[in-house]
Protein backbone atom coordinates (compact mmCIF):
# COMPACT_ATOMS: atom_id res chain seq x y z
CA UNK A 1 0.00 0.00 0.00
CA UNK A 2 1.46 3.76 -1.07
CA UNK A 3 -0.18 6.82 -1.21
CA UNK A 4 2.24 8.82 -2.27
CA UNK A 5 5.39 7.96 -4.78
CA UNK A 6 8.80 9.63 -3.99
CA UNK A 7 8.47 11.67 -7.06
CA UNK A 8 5.21 13.54 -5.49
CA UNK A 9 6.68 13.80 -2.71
CA UNK A 10 10.00 15.83 -4.40
CA UNK A 11 7.49 17.93 -5.15
CA UNK A 12 5.33 18.94 -2.24
CA UNK A 13 8.58 18.90 -0.38
CA UNK A 14 10.29 21.86 -2.90
CA UNK A 15 6.98 23.46 -2.53
CA UNK A 16 6.40 23.60 1.15
CA UNK A 17 10.57 24.66 1.24
CA UNK A 18 9.42 28.12 -0.09
CA UNK A 19 8.02 29.47 3.32
CA UNK A 20 10.87 28.00 5.45
CA UNK A 21 12.72 31.36 4.78
CA UNK A 22 9.72 32.80 6.92
CA UNK A 23 11.02 31.10 9.87
CA UNK A 24 13.72 31.11 12.35
CA UNK A 25 15.52 28.00 14.06
CA UNK A 26 15.09 28.06 17.98
CA UNK A 27 18.38 29.66 19.53
CA UNK A 28 17.29 29.59 23.28
CA UNK A 29 19.06 25.83 23.19
CA UNK A 30 22.19 27.35 21.66
CA UNK A 31 23.45 24.10 19.92
CA UNK A 32 20.15 24.46 17.98
CA UNK A 33 20.80 27.66 16.15
CA UNK A 34 23.53 26.12 14.51
CA UNK A 35 20.48 24.37 12.11
CA UNK A 36 20.36 25.09 8.35
CA UNK A 37 16.55 27.11 8.40
CA UNK A 38 16.28 26.16 4.83
CA UNK A 39 16.76 21.82 5.35
CA UNK A 40 13.30 19.75 4.82
CA UNK A 41 13.16 15.91 4.66
CA UNK A 42 10.07 13.81 5.11
CA UNK A 43 9.62 10.03 5.15
CA UNK A 44 6.27 7.86 4.89
CA UNK A 45 6.64 4.46 6.51
CA UNK A 46 3.96 1.84 5.39
CA UNK A 47 2.23 -0.93 7.44
CA UNK A 48 3.55 -3.17 4.97
CA UNK A 49 7.37 -1.98 5.70
CA UNK A 50 7.79 0.08 2.51
CA UNK A 51 8.35 3.76 2.73
CA UNK A 52 9.16 6.88 0.42
CA UNK A 53 11.05 9.66 1.44
CA UNK A 54 12.11 13.03 -0.34
CA UNK A 55 14.55 16.21 0.86
CA UNK A 56 17.80 16.02 3.64
CA UNK A 57 16.41 12.40 4.72
CA UNK A 58 20.10 11.69 6.23
CA UNK A 59 20.22 14.55 8.45
CA UNK A 60 19.88 13.57 12.25
CA UNK A 61 17.62 16.16 14.79
CA UNK A 62 16.91 16.08 17.99
CA UNK A 63 13.50 14.73 19.22
CA UNK A 64 13.04 17.45 21.72
CA UNK A 65 9.10 17.78 22.05
CA UNK A 66 8.78 14.23 20.50
CA UNK A 67 10.20 12.80 23.26
CA UNK A 68 7.04 13.84 24.88
CA UNK A 69 4.99 11.34 23.87
CA UNK A 70 7.03 8.29 24.18
CA UNK A 71 7.79 9.29 27.60
CA UNK A 72 3.96 9.17 27.98
CA UNK A 73 3.84 5.79 26.66
CA UNK A 74 6.68 4.03 28.57
CA UNK A 75 5.40 5.74 32.12
CA UNK A 76 1.34 4.78 31.41
CA UNK A 77 2.69 1.21 31.01
CA UNK A 78 5.44 1.68 34.07
CA UNK A 79 2.93 3.49 36.16
CA UNK A 80 -0.59 2.68 34.99
CA UNK A 81 -3.09 5.18 33.96
CA UNK A 82 -4.25 6.50 37.41
CA UNK A 83 -1.01 7.33 39.03
CA UNK A 84 -0.28 8.68 35.83
CA UNK A 85 -3.47 10.75 35.56
CA UNK A 86 -3.19 12.00 39.30
CA UNK A 87 -0.67 13.88 38.34
CA UNK A 88 -0.86 15.12 35.21
CA UNK A 89 -4.10 16.56 33.33
CA UNK A 90 -5.45 15.88 30.08
CA UNK A 91 -7.00 19.60 28.84
CA UNK A 92 -5.20 21.59 26.49
CA UNK A 93 -3.93 24.65 27.47
CA UNK A 94 -3.98 27.10 24.57
CA UNK A 95 -0.72 28.71 25.99
CA UNK A 96 3.00 28.35 24.52
CA UNK A 97 4.59 25.37 25.32
CA UNK A 98 7.04 26.35 28.16
CA UNK A 99 4.17 28.44 29.54
CA UNK A 100 4.17 28.80 33.78
CA UNK A 101 1.28 31.07 33.97
CA UNK A 102 -1.59 28.60 33.95
CA UNK A 103 0.32 26.57 37.21
CA UNK A 104 -0.80 28.81 39.65
CA UNK A 105 -4.09 29.00 38.95
CA UNK A 106 -4.68 25.36 39.07
CA UNK A 107 -5.79 23.00 42.11
CA UNK A 108 -3.74 21.05 42.95
CA UNK A 109 -1.11 22.57 40.89
CA UNK A 110 -0.69 19.68 38.48
CA UNK A 111 0.15 20.38 34.77
CA UNK A 112 -2.61 20.66 32.58
CA UNK A 113 -1.12 17.44 29.78
CA UNK A 114 1.75 15.93 28.98
CA UNK A 115 3.10 17.83 25.94
CA UNK A 116 3.80 21.27 27.50
CA UNK A 117 6.74 21.41 29.15
CA UNK A 118 6.21 21.03 32.87
CA UNK A 119 3.51 17.98 31.99
CA UNK A 120 6.60 16.28 30.33
CA UNK A 121 8.60 16.85 33.50
CA UNK A 122 6.22 15.72 35.52
CA UNK A 123 5.78 12.22 33.07
CA UNK A 124 9.78 11.85 33.19
CA UNK A 125 10.17 11.82 36.79
CA UNK A 126 7.73 8.68 36.28
CA UNK A 127 10.33 7.02 33.96
CA UNK A 128 11.52 3.77 37.16
CA UNK A 129 14.85 3.13 37.48
CA UNK A 130 17.43 3.50 40.23
CA UNK A 131 19.75 5.88 38.01
CA UNK A 132 19.77 8.68 35.27
CA UNK A 133 21.73 6.03 33.33
CA UNK A 134 19.17 3.26 34.40
CA UNK A 135 16.32 5.21 33.23
CA UNK A 136 17.33 6.80 30.51
CA UNK A 137 18.65 3.79 29.36
CA UNK A 138 14.92 2.40 29.36
CA UNK A 139 13.33 5.15 27.49
CA UNK A 140 16.06 4.76 24.89
CA UNK A 141 15.72 0.74 24.46
CA UNK A 142 11.83 1.53 24.20
CA UNK A 143 12.60 4.25 21.24
CA UNK A 144 15.31 1.71 19.76
CA UNK A 145 12.33 -1.25 19.39
CA UNK A 146 9.72 1.50 18.10
CA UNK A 147 11.94 2.46 15.53
CA UNK A 148 13.54 -1.05 14.81
CA UNK A 149 16.92 0.63 14.93
CA UNK A 150 19.82 -0.25 17.63
CA UNK A 151 21.81 2.35 16.76
CA UNK A 152 19.83 5.33 18.08
CA UNK A 153 21.34 7.11 21.06
CA UNK A 154 21.38 11.02 22.50
CA UNK A 155 23.52 13.82 21.48
CA UNK A 156 25.55 14.73 24.43
CA UNK A 157 26.31 18.14 23.30
CA UNK A 158 22.86 19.13 22.44
CA UNK A 159 21.81 17.90 26.11
CA UNK A 160 24.54 19.79 27.54
CA UNK A 161 23.64 23.05 25.36
CA UNK A 162 19.76 22.66 27.06
CA UNK A 163 20.99 21.66 30.47
CA UNK A 164 23.06 25.18 30.96
CA UNK A 165 20.42 27.19 29.90
CA UNK A 166 17.20 25.67 30.93
CA UNK A 167 16.24 28.20 33.40
CA UNK A 168 12.64 28.50 32.62
CA UNK A 169 12.28 24.32 32.66
CA UNK A 170 14.09 24.83 35.88
CA UNK A 171 11.31 27.13 37.38
CA UNK A 172 8.91 24.86 36.57
CA UNK A 173 10.58 21.90 38.30
CA UNK A 174 10.74 24.21 41.28
CA UNK A 175 7.37 25.04 41.40
CA UNK A 176 6.21 21.59 40.91
CA UNK A 177 8.08 20.36 43.84
CA UNK A 178 6.84 23.19 46.20
CA UNK A 179 3.76 21.14 45.13
CA UNK A 180 4.73 17.77 45.35
CA UNK A 181 3.97 16.86 42.22
CA UNK A 182 7.44 16.22 42.05
CA UNK A 183 9.50 14.81 44.54
CA UNK A 184 13.16 14.09 43.74
CA UNK A 185 16.16 16.62 42.92
CA UNK A 186 15.43 19.08 40.44
CA UNK A 187 19.27 18.70 38.63
CA UNK A 188 18.27 15.10 38.46
CA UNK A 189 15.16 16.01 36.96
CA UNK A 190 16.97 18.13 34.67
CA UNK A 191 19.80 16.17 33.23
CA UNK A 192 17.29 13.06 32.52
CA UNK A 193 14.63 15.70 30.86
CA UNK A 194 17.46 17.18 28.59
CA UNK A 195 19.28 14.15 27.36
CA UNK A 196 15.63 12.88 26.70
CA UNK A 197 14.99 15.95 24.46
CA UNK A 198 18.59 15.43 22.92
CA UNK A 199 17.54 11.48 21.56
CA UNK A 200 18.41 12.46 17.78
CA UNK A 201 17.54 10.09 14.77
CA UNK A 202 16.61 10.36 11.13
CA UNK A 203 13.03 11.47 10.44
CA UNK A 204 13.21 7.71 8.54
CA UNK A 205 13.44 6.21 12.02
CA UNK A 206 10.90 8.59 13.34
CA UNK A 207 8.38 7.62 10.54
CA UNK A 208 8.62 4.07 11.93
CA UNK A 209 7.70 5.19 15.27
CA UNK A 210 4.90 7.29 13.97
CA UNK A 211 4.00 3.69 12.44
CA UNK A 212 3.74 1.88 15.69
CA UNK A 213 1.35 4.27 17.50
CA UNK A 214 -0.91 4.74 13.81
CA UNK A 215 -1.11 1.08 14.17
CA UNK A 216 -2.20 0.75 17.86
CA UNK A 217 1.17 -0.25 19.41
CA UNK A 218 1.91 -2.90 17.06
CA UNK A 219 5.09 -2.87 14.82
CA UNK A 220 3.56 -4.31 11.80
CA UNK A 221 6.57 -5.07 9.87
CA UNK A 222 7.40 -7.30 12.88
CA UNK A 223 4.20 -8.28 13.59
CA UNK A 224 4.85 -7.54 17.62
CA UNK A 225 2.79 -5.62 19.88
CA UNK A 226 5.23 -2.94 21.20
CA UNK A 227 3.15 -0.72 23.32
CA UNK A 228 -0.34 -1.64 24.47
CA UNK A 229 -3.14 -0.23 22.07
CA UNK A 230 -5.00 1.70 25.23
CA UNK A 231 -1.52 3.21 25.52
CA UNK A 232 -1.34 3.83 22.21
CA UNK A 233 -4.52 5.65 21.93
CA UNK A 234 -4.21 7.42 24.46
CA UNK A 235 -0.92 9.38 22.98
CA UNK A 236 -2.67 9.22 19.53
CA UNK A 237 -5.43 11.55 21.21
CA UNK A 238 -2.61 14.26 22.72
CA UNK A 239 -1.35 14.46 19.79
CA UNK A 240 -4.53 15.60 18.30
CA UNK A 241 -5.61 17.79 21.58
CA UNK A 242 -1.90 19.31 22.20
CA UNK A 243 0.55 17.75 19.97
CA UNK A 244 1.23 21.21 18.01
CA UNK A 245 0.46 23.44 21.20
CA UNK A 246 -1.66 26.43 20.72
CA UNK A 247 -1.53 25.84 16.90
CA UNK A 248 -3.46 21.91 17.69
CA UNK A 249 -7.05 23.47 16.93
CA UNK A 250 -6.14 24.93 13.43
CA UNK A 251 -3.81 22.17 12.78
CA UNK A 252 -6.45 19.68 13.47
CA UNK A 253 -8.89 21.61 11.24
CA UNK A 254 -6.17 21.83 8.52
CA UNK A 255 -4.57 19.12 8.54
CA UNK A 256 -6.38 16.76 10.75
CA UNK A 257 -3.76 13.97 11.59
CA UNK A 258 -2.36 13.07 15.16
CA UNK A 259 1.30 14.76 14.86
CA UNK A 260 3.53 15.95 17.33
CA UNK A 261 6.28 18.77 16.95
CA UNK A 262 9.69 19.58 18.77
CA UNK A 263 11.55 23.18 18.54
CA UNK A 264 14.49 21.29 16.45
CA UNK A 265 11.88 21.11 13.91
CA UNK A 266 10.84 17.45 13.89
CA UNK A 267 6.90 16.46 13.98
CA UNK A 268 5.94 12.96 13.91
CA UNK A 269 2.94 12.18 12.49
CA UNK A 270 0.43 8.91 13.04
CA UNK A 271 -2.23 8.22 10.30
CA UNK A 272 -4.38 5.58 11.76
CA UNK A 273 -3.86 1.99 10.53
CA UNK A 274 -2.42 4.10 7.05
CA UNK A 275 0.99 4.97 7.52
CA UNK A 276 3.84 6.10 10.37
CA UNK A 277 4.86 10.14 9.10
CA UNK A 278 8.62 11.36 9.86
CA UNK A 279 9.34 15.44 9.31
CA UNK A 280 12.79 17.43 9.71
CA UNK A 281 12.19 21.39 8.94
CA UNK A 282 14.25 23.39 11.63
CA UNK A 283 12.65 26.49 10.46
CA UNK A 284 10.00 26.91 13.26
CA UNK A 285 7.00 29.21 13.78
CA UNK A 286 6.04 31.80 15.90
CA UNK A 287 4.38 28.98 18.25
CA UNK A 288 7.51 26.50 17.72
CA UNK A 289 5.90 24.02 15.18
CA UNK A 290 8.10 23.18 11.42
CA UNK A 291 6.92 26.17 9.47
CA UNK A 292 7.73 24.33 6.05
CA UNK A 293 6.93 20.79 7.59
CA UNK A 294 3.49 22.19 8.77
CA UNK A 295 2.81 23.39 5.20
CA UNK A 296 4.00 20.18 3.36
CA UNK A 297 1.36 18.05 6.01
CA UNK A 298 -1.37 20.64 5.13
CA UNK A 299 -0.38 20.34 1.28
CA UNK A 300 -0.41 16.85 1.55
CA UNK A 301 -3.74 16.16 3.74
CA UNK A 302 -5.47 18.53 1.26
CA UNK A 303 -4.30 16.83 -2.05
CA UNK A 304 -4.63 13.08 -0.56
CA UNK A 305 -8.15 14.11 2.23
CA UNK A 306 -5.63 12.64 4.81
CA UNK A 307 -7.35 14.06 8.03
CA UNK A 308 -8.96 11.57 10.45
CA UNK A 309 -12.01 14.12 11.13
O1 LIG B 1 12.02 21.81 27.10
C1 LIG B 1 12.23 22.41 26.05
O2 LIG B 1 12.06 23.62 25.96
C2 LIG B 1 12.72 21.62 24.86
N1 LIG B 1 13.62 20.60 25.26
C3 LIG B 1 11.57 21.00 24.13
C4 LIG B 1 10.52 22.01 23.70
C5 LIG B 1 9.87 21.69 22.43
O3 LIG B 1 10.33 20.90 21.63
C6 LIG B 1 8.66 22.48 22.10
N2 LIG B 1 8.19 22.10 20.77
N3 LIG B 1 7.81 22.65 19.85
Amino acid sequence: MSIFSNEELRNYVEEAKKVAKNGQVATYIPELGKANPLDLAIAIHYPDGNFVSAGEINKKFTLQSISKVISLALVLMDRGYDYVFERVGMEPTGDPFNSIAKLETMKPAKPLNPMINAGALVVTSMIKGSSTEERLGRLLNFIKLLANNDTVDYSETVAKSEYDTAFLNRALCYFLKQHNIITEDTETLMELYTKQCAIEMTCLDLAKIGLVFAMDGVDPIKHKQILPRDVARICKTFMVTCGMYNASGEFAIKVGIPAKSGVAGGIMGSLPGKCGIGIFGPALDDKGNSIAGMKLLHLLSKNYKLSIF
